[in-house]
């Protein structure tokens, strides 16, 4: 397999929509509110991940572009819960992308105790054969979550997935204080947003 060849038109589209993204964000420096984004991050998933999860996933290398859908992924981190489903809905509206699904871990917690809002789309992109249909994972999600997400992740790694009962225990009350601060910042939004706007930039 020529994976380089495989993966470039996903990096074009990692890229595209990173630029989009920030693009988003870029305007609302312009607007009486402040941007739902705090910052956008992405990653084309490394050949070694693609051909680990084939083979757990039981996923037939000439499938994995219908089948993988998390090949090519984007991060959108907001300050706020709310912020998440405004994002969402902007999105919605786009139409150079297509949703396919989506998944609310944000309302609905997963057993880890992973919380975040997961859009699976189709994008199209320009290549020199013409335009290709990728398709691509959306991943929003507060601060918060991703503290608590890259961190478990870490342990993921390092304990391949088997993570000892008390180390698990302790992420799911990590997971319930991460969702509790969330609440508590919601609460105080209001007061943070005009702080801002008397002493900083707006
Ligand atoms: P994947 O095959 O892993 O994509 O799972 P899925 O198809 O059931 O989709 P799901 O929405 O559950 O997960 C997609 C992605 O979300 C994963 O690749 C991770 O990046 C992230 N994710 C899901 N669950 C967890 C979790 O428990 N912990 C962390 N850290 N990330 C998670
Ligand atoms: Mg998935």
């Amino acid at each position: 397999m020529n994976w380089n060849a495989i993966l470039a038109p996903y990096a074009q589209v990692v890229e595209e929509l990173k630029v989009k993204l920030k693009g988003m964000r870029r305007q609302f420096e312009y607007e009486p509110s402040d941007s739902p984004i705090e910052f956008v991050t992405g990653r084309v998933k490394p050949v070694a991940s693609i051909l680990e999860k084939a083979e757990v996933r039981q996923i037939p290398l000439e499938n994995i572009e219908r089948d993988m859908q998390d090949i090519a992924g984007v991060r959108v981190v907001c300050q706020f819960v709310d912020d998440i489903y405004t994002i969402v809905t902007m999105l919605r509206t786009r139409n150079d992308l297509a949703i396919i699904e989506e998944k609310d871990y944000v309302s609905e917690k997963k057993d880890s105790g992973y919380r975040s809002y997961h859009m699976i789309i189709e994008y199209p992109v320009e290549t020199i054969m013409g335009v290709k249909m990728i398709i691509a994972e959306i991943q929003i999600r507060t601060l918060a979550m991703n503290f608590w997400a890259t961190n478990e992740h870490s342990l993921n790694y390092k304990y391949r997935g088997r993570i000892p009962k008390e180390v698990k225990e302790r992420l799911q009350r990590a997971a319930e204080a991460a969702f509790k601060l969330d609440e508590e910042m919601s609460k105080i939004k209001n007061e943070v947003q005009e702080a801002k706007r008397i002493f900083h930039r707006k």
